[in-house]
């Protein structure tokens, strides 16, 4: 099994990279908790900034391949298009507002401030969570049969801006999990 922090894309199996980076996304978010739970508000903001970064552009390519499938294209599918891209404009709101808590609370962080970090997040957690499992379980399968031109346009953008985020986060995701280890002593 990958480590979720590894992507391998997959040739022809646009699900499969999609999933992997659905994983990379939700460790990083995990990682930001894990330095909460280590009372460091900076390291845990980082974490979060690298999750929301690769969450925008992630959204941003998946937003623009939706808008190009038919309304005709989508009636064999369980959910429409439109139900995909509110759910992506509710997941950046709410993650803009836990990066705005973030920022708001001192460095060192108290007992009581870690657990309200930890609950709000739980609601964000849940709504990408159930979010990525749809596209997983629905929307991929569904657009590829009903309409290839859009997966094969969607694969194409993946492999260009996804790879490069990933490929740009490489080197601080490395020194923030460093950081992380040392502070989990
Ligand atoms: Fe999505
Ligand atoms: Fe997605």
């Amino acid at each position: 099994m990958n480590n979720p922090l590894t992507i391998s894309p997959r040739e022809g199996d646009t699900a499969s990279t999609v999933a992997q980076y659905h994983r990379y996304i939700d460790e990083l978010l995990c990682l930001a908790q894990q330095a909460l739970v280590e009372k460091d508000r900076d390291l845990a903001l980082q974490f979060w900034q690298l999750h929301i970064a690769m969450l925008s552009i992630h959204v941003a390519i998946e937003d623009d391949c939706l808008a190009q499938v038919s309304g005709e294209e989508q009636k064999q599918w369980r959910w429409p298009a439109s139900l995909y891209v509110a759910e992506h404009a509710k997941i950046i709101q709410f993650g803009s507002k836990v990066e705005a808590r973030l920022k708001a609370l001192p460095e060192v962080l108290t007992a009581p401030q870690i657990i309200a970090e930890i609950d709000f997040q739980r609601s964000y957690k849940n709504l990408l969570q159930h979010h990525e499992e749809r596209e997983e379980i629905a929307l991929l399968q569904e657009m590829a049969s009903t309409s290839p031109a859009v997966m094969a346009l969607f694969d194409r953008r993946i492999s260009q801006q996804w790879q490069d985020c990933y490929h740009r986060q490489k080197h601080s995701l490395t020194l923030l999990q460093q950081h992380l280890v040392r502070l989990k002593g």
